[in-house]
């Protein structure tokens, strides 16, 4: 049986207009108004709402083995969560360990996935080590339709590279024409800041800041982009945070490196101050890169703004309070990572669109189209176009509520946006023309989420 939306007002990354959608086997088969349909049609009535591609959040972690630890999340209950905040699409970071086999880590990345996600998803394929096996087994997975890479240059001895395996990825990211995403600190540095601040008995989560300073950020942005001029590769800087990255990160694009930067969603809404805070209340506001001095907000939302800043993805990584505390004796034990993946869109709506003069064409690119684009999903997602995949978000502009750890979706046990105010949600999700999420609440099929399997995308 097919689908039609009526009425809505159509927005994606380029145009806006009035109509109808119609949607047969899992895609959308016409664009138009007034739109005549079979009898039988589940109609759904958009009338002064808009709709919206889904969106697409390529920066996720689920299963994270992390900090003795692991995140506190699960895939059934992510992708619920993420379709009720209009997220269809996420993209997870599989991640090995330096002392695990990728090929591994890949197939149980996969495994925990699969039949458990009520929306689609791809991988982003993590790189820790670069010996002898890698090429092939990076190869194997290119041919398994993950075509982007992840590497980190911090947490050293766990996540992190060394510079001759950023330098091989990047080769053989290059040969292969796939993307390669980066988490950009200085490992070493990061370290040695640590030692020395918990020498001197500075051990609460307000040193975390410090021990990772935008100065630092900025050498790992640099260093990266010099890699990625020098191998021809294509780059993706992932959750940048401050002013002095971006300044490299853009300087790097203007000499035409093939640069893309990536902030994710704490980073346009929540300063320092919040980690300052004592105790667990601090804890919970522990990521990596760090919350940063508030002056930084406006120059992210400026470089939003202008497509400097080219996505706006979660780094959705959550551990409960109980986690965080086992950092209570020193910063450096305080699991990374905070929750996300159900309010990116809202709260980007509410204080970029509705508050803050984001356009809402650079709303909708930043959050889907480009991501798509970036990561060979585009056009099958990412917009709404005939022969596109289903996914679509009407989008309710009139509801007003605030986000709080007691109605949110997630099975952490706080979240960090408590409080902030919404003025939209998404009123119908649907993924390839099942309706998933209703008004804040989940009403679809559990597990009916796809892998999806991308060609190399970098030319
Ligand atoms: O603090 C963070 N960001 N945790 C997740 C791992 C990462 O660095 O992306
Ligand atoms: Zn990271
Ligand atoms: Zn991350």
């Amino acid at each position: 049986m097919g689908l039609l939306i009526k009425g809505g007002e159509i927005v994606t990354a380029e145009t806006r207009l009035k109509g109808d959608i119609y949607i047969e086997n899992e895609t959308i088969s016409t664009i138009g108004t007034g739109l005549t349909v079979p009898p039988g049609t589940e109609v759904i009535d958009a009338t002064r709402k808009l709709v919206f591609p889904g969106f697409i959040d390529p920066h996720v972690h689920i299963h994270l083995p992390f900090m003795g630890t692991f995140a506190k999340e699960t895939h059934a209950a992510a992708s619920v969560a993420a379709l009720i905040g209009g997220t269809t699409t996420f993209i997870e970071m599989a991640c090995p360990s330096r002392k695990e086999d990728a090929l591994e880590t890949y197939h149980t990345w996969k495994q925990k996935a699969e039949g458990n996600s009520a929306c689609d998803y791809a991988f982003h394929m993590g790189v820790s080590r670069y010996d002898d096996k890698t090429e092939a087994q990076l190869m194997e997975v290119v041919k398994d339709g993950t075509t982007s890479f992840k590497i980190f240059l911090s947490y050293k001895n766990f996540f992190g590279v060394d510079d001759e395996e950023m330098f091989r990825t990047l080769k053989l990211a290059t040969k292969l024409g796939v993307i390669t995403t980066a988490h950009c600190e200085n490992a070493e540095l990061v370290g040695q800041l640590q030692q020395q601040l918990l020498a001197e008995g500075k051990i609460g989560p307000e040193w975390h800041e410090p021990s990772r300073p935008e100065a630092i950020e900025a050498e790992g942005t640099t260093r990266f982009a010099t890699f990625v001029e020098q191998t021809g590769a294509t780059g993706y800087v992932v959750h940048l945070s401050c002013a002095p990255a971006l300044r490299v990160a853009v300087d790097a694009k203007m000499r035409g490196v093939k640069l893309h930067i990536e902030s994710v969603l704490p980073h346009f809404l929540l300063d320092k101050s919040y980690a300052e805070r004592a105790g667990v209340e601090g804890m919970k506001y522990i990521m990596s890169p760090p919350l940063r001095d508030k002056r930084n907000l406006p120059v992210l939302w400026n470089a939003l703004k202008t497509g400097l800043i080219e996505t706006v993805g979660t780094d959705h990584c959550p551990f409960d309070t109980e986690q965080k505390l086992m950092g209570a004796k020193a910063f450096t034990q305080i699991p990374n990572g905070i929750p996300g993946i159900e309010d990116r869109v809202n709260l980007m709506y509410t204080y970029g669109v509705k508050r803050g003069g984001l356009d809402i064409h650079r709303f909708v690119d930043a959050l889907s189209t480009g991501a798509a684009k970036l990561f060979g999903l585009y056009p099958r997602k990412g917009t709404i176009a005939v022969g596109a995949d289903a996914d679509l978000v009407v989008y309710d502009t009139k509801y007003r509520g605030k986000i709080s750890a007691t109605t949110h979706h997630g099975i952490n046990n706080y979240n960090g946006f408590e409080g902030f105010e919404i003025e939209g949600r998404p009123s119908v999700v649907t993924v390839r023309g099942k309706v998933q999420a209703r008004d804040g609440a989940f009403v679809g099929k559990p597990g009916i989420g796809r892998m999806l399997r991308r060609e190399p995308q970098c030319n």
